[in-house]
């Protein structure tokens, strides 16, 4: 187990030759991880209702949950540390009205440079957790013309410009149904009754970590899609294989419109992060919604 687990801290997933741990062996390998380092601080016997995945500026929405448990990545030893701004890298495990909810603060994305799996070790930990239901968030760019800055996408498909290579097991999972419908309107549903701007939408992945020129901006556009962000898909691809339920809400931070002119303003980080925070509630009003509390 000792040695197990120092293979995680370097972030990598060496267990004997360099071969992609199958998809039960590595949720069997994160079970025994919460249960040899965090029993007694984590309570690891009960079932969180809903497993969320905190994109850019998303991070406080831990603040809603009651009885907090943290612990940092880093000390987790499962998933990598996060680099990218925003994501904090923290599992965080509280309630919401009694019902118990698991929050990864963060993400790390393709563009960081880590090995492929750790794209989805947090969706193995929920796996391990038993979570049947997931709710991923990201911020990302807006290409349909209508959107606003600050408006939540709900996401019904995708198209995968990066197709990172998961491990075999993940790569049957059905692309026809990927998103939940029945959740995925009833967050659109509670949102916008909430008085949020929400709708429907695909969702184009790419790697980044630049965000799109002006021409990519309007190829996406061309394509069919209505936003574009930097992640998200493959932590999909993997929950679906576990059969979980998949909602994901992407935040729109800035708009493709406003981008395609002689005088483009460039996009930062920062501001990407503080735009996605503003819409903060009707993400917590989706995820009330998850757990039938609306
Ligand atoms: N492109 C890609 N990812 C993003 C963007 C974008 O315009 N905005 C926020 N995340």
């Amino acid at each position: 187990m000792a040695e197990i687990f120092e293979h995680m801290r370097d972030g990598e997933q060496r267990i004997g030759a360099r071969q992609p741990v199958p998809s039960h062996a590595a949720t069997n390998i994160a079970r025994k991880v919460l249960q040899d380092g965090f029993e007694g601080r984590l309570p690891l016997s009960t079932k969180p209702c809903l497993g969320i995945v905190l994109g850019t500026g998303m991070g406080l929405l831990v603040n809603h949950l009651d009885e907090k448990r943290t612990v940092d990545f880093s000390e987790l030893g499962w998933l990598p540390s996060a680099t990218a701004i925003g994501h904090a890298g923290r599992l965080v495990w509280g309630h919401v009205e009694n019902q118990p909810v698991v929050m990864l603060q963060g993400r790390v994305h393709a563009y960081e440079g880590q090995p492929v799996e750790m794209l989805y070790r947090g969706i193995e930990l929920f796996a391990a957790l038993g979570i049947e239901q997931v709710l991923l968030t990201n911020a990302s760019g807006g290409l349909t013309s209508d959107l606003a800055v600050g408006e939540i996408v709900v996401l019904n498909d995708h198209i995968d410009f990066v197709r990172n290579t998961l491990a075999v097991e993940y790569l049957k999972t059905d692309g026809s149904h990927v998103y939940d419908e029945l959740l995925s309107i009833g967050a659109v549903r509670a949102a916008q009754v909430a008085g949020h701007r929400c709708r429907r939408g695909v969702y184009a992945y790419c790697l980044g970590p630049n965000y799109e020129t002006r021409a990519e901006y309007r190829m996406l556009k061309m394509l069919g899609a209505d936003v574009v962000g930097m992640s998200t898909v493959p932590e999909v691809t993997v929950a679906r294989s576990f059969g979980m339920r998949v909602v994901a809400a992407s935040v729109v931070t800035n708009l493709a419109d406003s981008i395609d002119c002689e005088d483009r303003q460039p996009i930062h980080g920062e501001d990407v992060c503080q735009t996605a925070a503003s819409a903060t509630n009707g993400v917590w009003t989706i995820v009330r919604k998850l757990l039938g509390e609306l």
